[in-house]
């Protein structure tokens, strides 16, 4: 039996890195999966991709950041698979920056990382409700307890996914909707690879660095594919007691 057979699942983000895996992986679970991503190239060949393997998906073109565009894609998603089972708030914008960071560099971030998770699920739970319960996963991070060097702007939004998803969970615990977080740690992703780059470091070398997956105890940065696999255990009913905390998936790098 499939683990998210007869599921609809709104996923944010999914057309790359870790919303991606996420998105494919839950179709292979039997789940419809809407594809709610700012990037039409991305967005679109995810869902494709996954139709051509004989799953159900919809991209749905989603700026998380715009009320009425999160309003339009839960009207769309609602439309093409009914009730909505499962929501994954994954999509992100990495700014980072020190406290030199603008106020139009600060708008931005708090906008998508975190008023866009709040008003996607301000929009989806009326669907949640009508399916009579489900589960909300919010991506936070390693750096929603650790300090990074000139990661203010980040580290700050992603520390408040985890105030967000624990008054997320009192307040949805009567509608039967659990609200948790996956915080991974170093996660070899479109974002990641770029930075890596830029100073200088191929995935091998970001493997080992002491700022990088150098600093997990086991020395190597996840495929997206193996944070998926945690955001499936919270959005599945295998959860069904656990709500208002978060899951770390970070390899050891908080452990130490
Ligand atoms: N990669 C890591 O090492 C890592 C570690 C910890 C946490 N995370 C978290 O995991 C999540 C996914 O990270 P990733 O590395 O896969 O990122 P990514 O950059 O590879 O993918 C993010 C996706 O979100 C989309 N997106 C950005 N802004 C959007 C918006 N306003 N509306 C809709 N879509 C938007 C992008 O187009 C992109 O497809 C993020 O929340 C991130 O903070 C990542």
């Amino acid at each position: 039996m499939k683990r998210l057979q007869g599921k609809v699942a709104v996923i944010t983000g999914a057309g790359a890195g870790i919303g991606r895996a996420t998105a494919e992986l839950f179709a292979e679970e039997g789940a419809a999966v809407v594809i709610a991503e700012r990037d039409e190239a991305t967005g679109r060949e995810a869902a494709e991709r996954i139709t051509q393997a004989g799953g159900k998906a919809l991209f749905v073109s989603t700026d998380v950041a715009d009320e009425a565009s999160v309003a339009r894609m839960a009207a769309e998603a609602v439309a093409a698979f009914g009730p909505i089972h499962i929501l994954v708030n994954n999509a992100a914008v990495f700014i980072l920056k020190g406290i030199e960071a603008t106020p139009e560099e600060w708008r931005q971030i708090l906008d998508v990382n975190v008023m866009g998770p709040a008003l996607v699920a301000k929009h989806v739970v009326p669907a949640i409700r009508q399916a009579g319960g489900g589960a909300i996963v919010n991506l936070a991070s390693i750096s929603s307890f650790i300090a990074q060097p000139n990661f203010v702007t980040y580290n700050t939004t992603k520390t408040a996914i985890l105030g967000l998803t624990r008054c997320m969970a009192m307040d949805l615990a009567p509608a039967n909707i659990r609200v948790n977080a996956v915080c991974p740690g170093v996660v070899w992703t479109q974002i990641v690879e770029r930075q890596a780059l830029a100073m200088g470091l191929d995935r091998a070398g970001a493997d080992v660095h002491p700022q990088w997956a150098g600093a997990q105890l086991i020395h190597r940065c996840a495929d997206p594919r193996e944070i998926a696999f945690a955001i499936l255990f919270l959005a599945s009913d295998e959860a069904s007691f656990i709500t208002g905390t978060h899951l770390m998936v970070d390899a050891g790098y908080t452990a130490r």
